[in-house]
């Protein structure tokens, strides 16, 4: 038992009532056909717009032609204010070589150097969990955030610095809710961004505190008194081609796009991990089980023999991926599906409608872990399951989350039995990632209590 997807409306529906819908949820604003189709288009009454759900095209767009689908100038308007022009939002040259930068700090052999700080903010959590009725949206956010300045800072979310950008960052999002997907309103690109003024103050507060933390970081360095971190990696890396590496403006625009992509998108998928487990006590017993073989010092290699929770991880991912849609641009007349599509068209490719596909998955709405030991039922994996994108756009950050959520999920499950709270079952919405509409309360017992205190 899973909880019911959005639900979805049914044939056509008039372009401000979709406006409407849309502003308050954008998954439960797309038709039901989405989940067996494999194109749709929209016709809105300034461009036109093509979900795609065919593999081919998804593997066009992302893998074999990323060149000529760039993301959109409104998705770099709409977050430059806290963003400015973080590798996130780029394209071209500029991207190119940002991700040259950046890539290395994440690469595999680099991840064992993060295991530390990540294994020590998971400790903190659970010694910082309460039990009874918990909001584990809340926690997980909390835990999180803590684990991105552990990482790229040396710092836990208690430092003065790291609180507040973590507090200002949820007012921030309280105040533009929907993110990355609010270049997917049907709006036209003429119209002038629109940012209250308390999103632009926020932001730029935000921006101040991580300069601060970027230059003291660049003294560190030059005085050679830098902790081995993520940030030390990421700003001594030097350009292969050009030789230089970021300046501090530059740096400021990454860390952003580090907290922001690498803090909401976890905890959003430990979250319904958590409650997947709940509604799944079986599978709950066979995590805790496996997570005995962390032993006492947990270690690097110790995550890579958690093989089931990689799987419960994996599934949750595919029936919640945090990012739910992302958006491209046609820059040339296009042929999809035998339809042309016109310059500047809009290109949405949408996770959460491939990994439910009913063309593509067996039994695609059931939570089956199993599924990905099993050859033929996990097949569809390699052309239509992309929580973390694909092709040479694909998420910076997507080792470092696997190792987070596996190691997470252990650590929590170790300590801590979940089980349904005593309301209704969350209702998925997609805000800047795909949250529980009403919050997600789950009781939480330490295990070996009999009671919750
Ligand atoms: C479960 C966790 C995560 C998920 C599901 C996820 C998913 C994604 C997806 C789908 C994209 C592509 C977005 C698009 O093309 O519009 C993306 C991009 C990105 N992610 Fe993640 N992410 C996760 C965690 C992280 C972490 C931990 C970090 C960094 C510490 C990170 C950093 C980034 C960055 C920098 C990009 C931009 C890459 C580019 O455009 O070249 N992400 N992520």
């Amino acid at each position: 038992m899973i909880p019911p997807k959005p639900p979805a409306r049914e044939g056509r529906t008039s372009f401000w009532r979709y406006l409407r819908l849309f502003r308050k949820d954008i998954l439960s604003a797309q038709p039901a056909r989405l989940y067996r189709a494999w194109m749709a288009e929209f016709r809105t009454p300034f461009f036109r717009s093509y979900l795609c759900n065919d593999p081919t095209l998804v593997r066009l767009v992302l893998s074999d032609r990323p060149g000529d689908f760039p993301k959109s100038d409104r998705v770099r308007e709409g977050l430059a204010p806290l963003l400015g022009n973080s590798v996130f939002v780029t394209n071209g040259e500029v991207w190119t070589r940002q991700r040259r930068l950046i890539d290395p700090a994440f690469e595999g052999g680099r991840l064992r150097d993060t295991f530390p700080a990540m294994l020590a903010a998971g400790e903190a959590a659970v010694e910082r969990m309460p039990e009874g009725d918990v909001e584990v949206e809340e926690q997980m956010s909390h835990l999180t955030a803590d684990i991105i300045f552990r990482t790229l800072f040396s710092i836990p979310i208690e430092h003065r610095t790291a609180a507040e950008v973590f507090r200002l960052f949820r007012e921030h999002q309280r105040t533009q809710p929907i993110l990355n997907l609010g270049a997917l309103l049907p709006l036209p690109a003429w119209l002038p961004r629109l940012h209250r003024r308390t999103t632009v103050a926020t932001a730029a507060r935000i921006r101040q505190l991580i300069t601060e933390l970027t230059q003291e970081r660049a003294a560190l360095i030059a005085e050679g008194r830098a902790p081995d971190d993520l940030a030390t990696k990421i700003m001594t890396a030097r350009d292969p081609v050009d030789g230089n590496g970021f300046d501090t403006a530059e740096m400021v625009d990454q860390v952003a796009i580090f907290f922001l992509a690498g803090h909401e998108t976890s905890a959003s998928a430990l979250s319904w991990a958590l409650l997947m487990l709940a509604l799944h006590p079986e599978v709950q017993e066979r995590v805790a089980a496996e997570s005995v073989a962390l032993g006492e010092t947990p270690g690097f290699s110790a995550v890579a023999g958690l093989r089931y929770t990689r799987d419960v991880f994996r599934e949750v991912l595919r029936l919640y991926p945090p990012v739910p849609m992302m958006v491209r641009e046609t820059t040339r007349p296009e042929r999809f599906r035998d339809r042309d599509v016109p310059v500047r068209s809009q290109v949405v490719l949408s996770p959460w409608h491939l990994h439910r596909h009913e063309r593509l998955w067996d039994d695609p709405d059931s939570f089956d872990p199993d599924r990905w030991q099993d050859a033929a039922r996990k097949a569809p994996a390699r052309e239509a399951y992309i929580p973390f994108s694909a092709g040479p756009r694909v998420c910076t950050g997507a080792g470092f989350a696997m190792l987070e959520g596996v190691l997470m999920l252990a650590l929590l499950v170790r300590a801590f039995r979940f089980a349904p709270g005593l309301g209704p079952l969350p209702t998925p919405v997609a805000h800047l990632t795909v949250r529980s509409r009403d919050g997600m309360v789950l009781r939480v017992l330490r295990r070996g209590d009999s009671t919750p205190k």
